[in-house]
């Protein structure tokens, strides 16, 4: 088969192992949303430039707009201009545009839906597309069921002999684990399990995939990887920016329910997880049902739990305003725009070890990482000060921005006299790699395309990781307001204290 591109973007990983999806087609709803335009249509011309989708492949837009196709391309030209990672080439673009139609409707709008069946079946015809097709829920959470019960309705969730039909699920999958379960009975009176796909975009960074490569194909860190060894895991996913434009969304949901229910909950297991008898789907959800399962939370939520809300402050040298004021917001809303949570997990592995989570809009830059802080060495045949400047060994996995891994350990320092302090040994991906990484979306739409769920959370995954949060969130809702924090700091007070407590800091990355 001739895949859409020719190759010479593919990189090297890709020609040895070519994962080029068969006749198929994307449906997109909500395909004028942010995400959409920043992300999804990118992604497909990305595949397509990087000779990763088949010849006929197809991009179908949904949404109210009065658009017509040639509108609907020219918004996707303008998103791939704007946002692709790869350059653009008219050839490859020509191509793409054959398959791109656009059908306008809202959900409730039975013709549009038969529009849209008429549509997929034309496209079978004129672009090969054999009836296998991805619709893509692009839309806010609420939206969720009502499109999945108008594919059942219209016949378009059914597979004919050979042809697959999948739905892929934006986050946030619920609100609670009540709602995620409604949500996950709907859902499945539509689709079998292996017809969904859960997005979790962080499964589909390179780093993150790393944990696994890290962990379990190498014999230098699993042996330290217990609570023998380590002392404690900070997992923190900070960002400088605010809401934005997304009051709507995010007012009422916060931090904890944006990110910790979903991302920072699947990067604990992936580090916490023991090693899975196969890269295989089922046995990689197996180990990560088995430790979000495993999770505990802090007796007293007081003080094992912070929930913080930014205040005007400074960054990036511009002076920014608080969330309070922040276009759509409630003046006296109480949504955390940053949480921290201390973990334990109940098993032999890892009785005893905290696991330390936060997360925070406008906080003093962009970094997600994973630090896995080892105990201190039993003994020291050095006096105390030689030591004294001696931090704790580290191996951080720097999952974003500078992907890379930090080991950070002690090292004599030059001189006379015997003086042991920290330094770093770094692994960055720009420096021992000349493939390029494809953006998460890339790969997950590749996966689903191919029918690949190693990368996707589970119904189980997900209804674990909101009994964790829910009674969290409980507490918080009847307990006060978020602490406050100015923008482009660390977070409040309260959370520097939660580590103090108990002997230790946050990493300021
Ligand atoms: C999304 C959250 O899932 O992840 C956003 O809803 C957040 O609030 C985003 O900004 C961060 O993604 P990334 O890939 O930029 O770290």
């Amino acid at each position: 088969m001739t895949a859409i591109g020719a190759n010479p973007l593919r990189d090297a990983a890709d020609r040895r192992l070519p994962r080029i999806a068969g006749p198929s087609g994307l449906v997109i709803f909500g395909v004028t949303g942010d995400l959409s335009r920043k992300k999804l249509m990118p992604a497909v011309y990305d595949l397509a430039n990087r000779g990763l989708l088949p010849p006929g492949f197809s991009l179908v837009g949904f949404a109210r707009r009065e658009w017509q196709d040639e509108d609907f391309a020219q918004e996707v030209h303008d998103a791939v201009k704007e946002h692709a990672r790869t350059p653009f080439r008219e050839e490859v673009w020509q191509q793409l545009i054959q398959g791109m139609r656009f059908v306008q409707g809202d959900f409730d709008d039975d013709d549009a839906f038969e529009t849209l069946k008429a549509t997929i079946e034309d496209l079978d015809k004129k672009q090969g597309t054999g009836g296998n097709f991805a619709f893509y829920l692009s839309v806010p959470p609420k939206f969720f069921p009502k499109v999945v019960k108008q594919l059942k309705k219209h016949g378009l969730a059914d597979q004919a002999g050979d042809a697959w039909r999948r739905a892929v699920i934006e986050k946030p999958f619920g609100h609670d684990l009540v709602s995620a379960q409604e949500l996950n009975s709907i859902v499945h009176e539509v689709f079998k399990p292996d017809q969904v796909f859960r997005i979790d975009h962080y499964l589909g960074k390179e780093t993150v995939q790393n944990i696994l490569a890290l962990r379990f194909a190498n014999t230098l860190f699993e042996p330290l990887w217990n609570r023998s060894y380590v002392d404690h895991v900070q997992i923190t996913m900070a960002e400088d920016i605010g809401i934005g434009g997304r009051a709507g969304y995010y007012d009422g949901i916060g931090a904890a329910r944006d990110v910790i229910q979903n991302h920072l909950l699947q990067l604990l297991a992936l580090t916490a997880m023991e090693e899975p008898s196969s890269f295989d789907a089922d046995a990689l959800a197996a180990e990560k049902t088995k430790v979000l399962g495993a999770v505990k939370l802090p007796d007293d939520l007081s003080t094992g739990t912070v929930r913080g809300q930014y205040t005007a402050g400074w960054q990036g040298g511009e002076k920014v305003i608080g969330y309070l004021q922040e276009d759509g917001i409630n003046a006296s809303s109480k949504t955390d725009t940053y949480a921290a949570v201390k973990l334990q997990i109940d098993n032999r592995r890892w009785a005893g070890v905290p696991f330390y989570l936060r997360t925070g809009k406008r906080l003093g830059r962009r970094v997600t990482e994973i630090a896995v802080v080892f105990q201190r060495a039993p003994h020291s045949p050095f006096d105390h000060t030689a030591t004294e400047e001696l931090g704790r060994n580290a191996l951080v996995i720097r999952v974003q921005p500078d992907e890379g891994v930090t080991v950070r350990f002690g090292s004599k320092v030059p001189g006379t006299s015997m003086e042991v302090r920290d330094v770093s040994m770094d692994f960055a991906y720009g420096e021992s790699f000349t493939e390029s990484s494809p953006e998460a979306y890339e790969r997950l739409i590749l996966d689903v395309l191919l029918g690949d769920s190693n990368l996707f959370p589970r119904t189980e995954e997900v209804e674990l990781s909101w009994k964790i949060l829910d009674p969290i969130e409980q507490y918080w809702d009847s307990n006060g307001k978020a602490a406050e924090y100015p923008a482009g700091t660390w977070g409040p007070a309260e959370a520097d204290e939660m580590l103090e407590r108990d002997g230790r800091s946050w990493r300021r990355p």
